[in-house]
């Protein structure tokens, strides 16, 4: 099933993006877990649209409803069913990509797919808009790792031409994550959130749109979680990390960078660090034969430019199998990477809990 994650814990997530709400259950949490209801509602707010004049106009309070699984604020082995209702829609904005589909979104694969029974309203299912349920079931799994020493956080290392500052990826401190996490453009170094802004804004004011790279990071995680081959720790995460709309590429450690150098380069040599077994430096990125090794993971994922743009671009029309040109209407995202890094995190929490409690 497409929209089911996990292994320990399975998240199943719901909804259109016009449809009367989206939501997440999450089965097999541990009973007894104290979920702070605030702290959850802040992370969401994280990923909502209005925290900045860079996003989306459309108004999303992003407040979850819990229907089931918590007692007193406390998880009590019931699935933890929550729900957020969609409140802002428009949906004849959309009336036009049911026939003329948009270059790069998923209108025209998801007409073959479901044959013209799919939701085209607000993109239904393909749309950020079920990235909420994401972060609900993320911000929960965020709360748990946090309370058995796992920090997990993420930064924006480029928008277009601005880059910032990688992590350190020898040394990492949950601070490092709160100095930046209230930011709309979560970056290590100030002035490159203002030239990132400057490529929004400048996309934006085009009529484009511009993509770029988000990098996350957990501290915290002992050595031996995952496993080989299939299902291990890069593998877990690239999964879910790639169900966040518009992730087209994860990388690990040196990743890419690391295929061009010489073994002498990308070796992480080990030494004992009091009675710990540490590397000297974290190219593997965290993790050897999909088993972490007590270094921090550190991941990149690539945001490709958010596809619907108010340019006229080349498409078809399906009914009369003829080339036509279309000018996206509606409301949208000059660039989904800010909002997509609480996703990256949402994201990496479920997986690395899933995976902490599979170890
Ligand atoms: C938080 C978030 C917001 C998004 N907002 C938009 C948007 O406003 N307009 C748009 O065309 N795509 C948006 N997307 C991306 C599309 O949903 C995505 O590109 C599309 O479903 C095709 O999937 P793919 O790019 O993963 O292949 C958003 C994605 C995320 C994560």
């Amino acid at each position: 099933m497409s929209s089911l994650y996990g292994k320990k814990i399975r998240i199943a997530i719901f909804g259109q993006s016009h449809s009367a709400a989206i939501g997440v259950s999450i089965d097999g949490l541990p009973a007894g877990i104290k979920i702070d209801i605030a702290e959850l509602r802040a992370f969401l707010r994280r990923r909502a649209p209005g925290q900045s004049e860079l996003a989306t106009a459309r108004a999303e309070n992003d407040m979850p409803e819990i229907l089931s699984g918590l007692v007193n604020n406390i998880t009590c082995g019931a699935p933890l069913a929550m729900i957020i209702r969609n409140t802002d829609v428009r949906s004849a904005d959309y009336s036009e990509v049911r026939d003329t589909p948009r270059p790069s979104h998923a209108d025209y694969t998801a007409h073959i797919k479901f044959g013209g029974h799919q939701d085209v309203a607000g993109s239904g299912h393909f749309s950020g808009r079920l990235t909420p349920p994401l972060c609900a079931a993320g911000g929960i799994c965020l709360q748990i790792l946090r309370d058995i020493g796992v920090f997990v956080g993420a930064h924006i290392l480029r928008i277009g031409d601005a880059g910032d500052d990688p992590f350190n990826p020898i040394y990492i401190s949950s601070a490092d994550f709160e100095a930046i996490r209230d930011n709309p453009l979560p970056v290590l170094r100030r002035e490159a959130g203002e030239a990132m802004r400057q490529q929004i804004q400048d996309a934006r004011d085009k009529g484009d749109s511009v993509g770029g790279v988000i990098e996350c990071a957990a501290i915290g995680l002992p050595a031996g979680l995952g496993d080989p081959i299939f299902d291990g720790i890069e593998n877990r995460v690239a999964a879910i990390v790639f169900g966040i709309p518009a992730v087209k590429g994860i990388e690990f450690g040196s990743g890419f960078a690391g295929a061009a150098r010489r073994g002498s380069e990308n070796n992480d040599g080990l030494y004992m660090d009091g009675g710990a077994v540490r590397t000297r430096t974290n190219n593997s990125g965290g993790i050897l034969g999909g088993i972490t090794n007590g270094m921090p993971v550190v991941f990149r994922a690539a945001i490709k430019p958010t596809p619907s743009i108010g340019l006229k671009q080349e498409s078809v029309s399906l009914s009369g199998a003829e080339n036509t040109m279309i000018q996206v209407q509606g409301r949208h995202d000059p660039c989904i990477v800010p909002r997509a890094v609480p996703c990256v995190e949402a994201a990496a929490a479920i997986a690395l809990y899933d995976a902490w409690l599979d170890r």
